[in-house]
C-alpha cells in the first residue's frame, strides 16, 4: 500500500447505492495509507498541504471489477463466434488453451492480455488461467508487477476434456494445483482462487478432494453456472443425486456458504437456484456480451439486484471479445432491454446507475470495501479522459459519464490507483 497521502482532483463520479450516482464537480478525493479518507468540494484546513493530483476537467471514478475473464482466451477475442457453448470449448478454446503449456507462448500471450488489462478501466478482477502450472505461475507473477489487484485460479479438468487438455487423475491434479499453491511467495495483489472448470469437467472424486483443498487452504472458489441449456441437460446426467446444477456444487461443499465463491453466467438459475446462491452468499459473475456471442440468453439481472444477491459484471473473453467494462455496462444495458422487450416484461431493463453499480461496488465487494469513494474504502480510481469525443452542446459530468461508458476507448483513460498506487 501506498503510505503516502495526497488528493485526487477532478469530477468525482461514484456509487451510494445501486441506484444512485454521486457527481461532485471539481471535486477532492483525499487518499491516505491506499484508502479514501473522503471526498470535499472543499479541502478541510487538515489536508491543505497534501500534494494534488489534478486531472482538470476529467471524470474520476472508481475502479472496475472484472469479476470473470479467461486469460489464456484473450488471443483468440472476436474469433470463433459460430458456436454454441459446448463445441466452442471443442473448437477453439480447448485447443488454444493448451498451447499453454509451452512457456514461450505464455509469455507472449499472458504479455499481451496483461498490458490490455492495465490500459482498462479494470483495477480488480478474477482469472481463470489454464491446467498447467508454470504458465499460471508466470500469469500471476506479470499481473502481480503491474499493482493490479486479482485472484488467479489454476484450472482443474480431468474428464470429458482432450487428451492435450486434461489431468489425467484426481491425484495429478491435486498434486499440480498443491504444487501451484506451494509457489506463490512473494506476491503482494495476486491471490489464488480455486477453479474446477465447470461439473462436466470434473469428476466427483476430484470435486472432493478440491472441497478437502479448500478448507485446509482457506480458498475461495470460481466456477461456471447454468450458462447454456445443453451444458444444464448434461449436469443433470452426471449428477442425477442434484435437483438443479447449483447443488452439485453444493453437494461437493463448492458453493459458499463458509467461503466466498463465484459462480459465472446463471443465465438459466431457477427460484431454487436463486435462493440457495442467495443464502450462500454467492457472487454472480453477469456476462452479458458473452452470454449473446455463444448465445446462451440472457440473465434477469435487475431480479438477482433486486432478490439481494450478490452480482458483479464480467466480460468472460473470450466468449467476451473486449476486455473492456464500459463495453460490459454498455452490454448488460442492451441485453436487459431485449429479453425485457421480447422474453419478459416482469424484469425491468437495467439502468444506467445499476450497470455502473455492478461495475464498481457490485463485483468490488467480492474483494471487501471496494468500489466507491466511500470513507475507508480502498483507493481505486480512474480517470476518464473524453477531450477527443467532441461535441457541440453542453454536458453534465453524468451525461458524460454515460456517453463514455458507450464511446470511450483505452486512449480515454488518462490514469490508475489501486488501492493508493498510481499504476498508469
Ligand atoms: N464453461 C466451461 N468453460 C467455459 C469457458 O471457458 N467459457 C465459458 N463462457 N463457459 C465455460
Ligand atoms: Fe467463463
Amino acid at each position: 500500500m501506498g503510505n503516502e497521502a495526497y488528493i485526487i482532483k477532478g469530477h468525482l463520479c461514484y456509487s451510494r447505492d445501486a441506484d444512485t450516482i454521486e457527481v461532485v464537480e471539481n471535486g477532492s478525493l483525499v487518499v491516505e495509507n491506499g484508502v479514501c479518507r473522503g471526498v470535499f468540494e472543499t479541502v478541510p484546513a487538515r489536508y491543505a498541504q497534501l500534494p494534488v493530483h489534478d486531472y482538470g476537467d476529467r471524470l474520476v471514478v472508481p475502479g472496475m471489477t472484472d469479476l470473470h475473464v479467461h486469460a489464456p482466451q484473450f488471443s483468440f477475442r472476436g474469433l470463433g463466434m459460430d458456436l454454441e457453448l459446448l463445441e466452442w470449448l471443442n473448437t477453439y478454446t480447448f485447443p488454444e488453451e493448451s498451447k499453454y503449456r509451452e512457456l514461450s507462448y505464455a509469455e507472449r500471450a499472458y504479455g499481451s492480455f496483461a498490458d490490455h488489462l492495465l490500459h482498462s478501466t479494470t483495477t480488480r478482477a478474477c482469472i481463470f488461467a489454464t491446467i498447467h502450472v508454470p504458465a499460471t505461475l508466470l500469469l500471476m507473477r506479470k499481473l502481480d508487477a503491474l499493482g493490479l489487484c486479482t485472484y488467479v485460479g489454476k484450472v482443474n479438468m480431468n474428464r470429458n476434456s482432450p487428451d492435450y487438455l486434461r489431468e489425467t487423475s484426481t491425484r495429478q491434479a491435486i498434486r499440480d494445483t498443491e504444487l501451484w499453491l506451494s509457489q506463490l511467495e512473494g506476491l503482494r495483489h495476486t491471490r489464488p482462487i480455486l477453479t474446477p472448470r465447470f461439473i462436466p469437467s470434473c469428476t466427483d472424486d476430484l470435486m472432493y478432494a478440491l472441497h478437502d483443498l479448500r478448507e485446509q487452504y482457506s480458498l475461495p472458489v470460481q466456477s461456471h453456472l447454468s450458462e447454456n441449456l445443453g451444458e444444464i441437460a448434461w449436469v443433470r446426467e452426471l449428477c442425477p443425486r442434484a435437483k438443479f446444477y447449483g447443488q452439485a456444487y453444493d453437494q461437493f461443499g463448492l458453493f459458499g456458504g463458509d467461503h466466498k465463491c463465484i459462480m459465472a453466467h446463471c443465465v438459466h438459475s431457477d427460484e431454487r437456484e436463486q435462493e440457495l446462491m442467495l443464502k450462500n452468499g454467492v457472487f454472480i459473475a453477469h456476462s452479458p456480451e458473452s452470454n449473446m456471442n455463444l448465445a446462451s440468453g440472457v440473465a434477469p439481472v435487475n431480479q438477482f439486484l433486486e432478490r439481494g444477491l450478490h452480482v458483479g459484471l464480467a466480460t468472460d473473453v473470450a466468449g467476451g471479445s473486449h476486455e473492456s467494462m464500459l463495453r460490459a455496462m454498455m452490454h448488460a444495458i442492451q441485453a436487459s432491454k431485449l429479453r425485457w422487450r421480447l422474453l419478459d416484461q416482469t424484469v425491468a431493463p437495467l439502468s444506467f446507475e445499476r450497470a455502473f453499480y455492478l461495475a464498481t461496488m457490485g463485483g468490488g465487494a467480492f474483494f471487501g470495501s471496494v468500489g466507491t469513494f466511500r470513507e475507508g474504502w480502498a483507493a481505486d480510481a480512474v480517470v476518464l479522459d473524453d477531450a477527443n469525443l467532441d461535441h457541440p452542446q453542453d454536458l453534465s459530468v453524468r451525461a458524460r459519464l454515460e456517453r463514455m461508458t458507450y464511446l470511450a476507448d483505452e486512449r480515454s483513460i488518462a490514469a490508475k490507483y489501486v488501492e493508493g498506487r498510481k499504476i498508469l
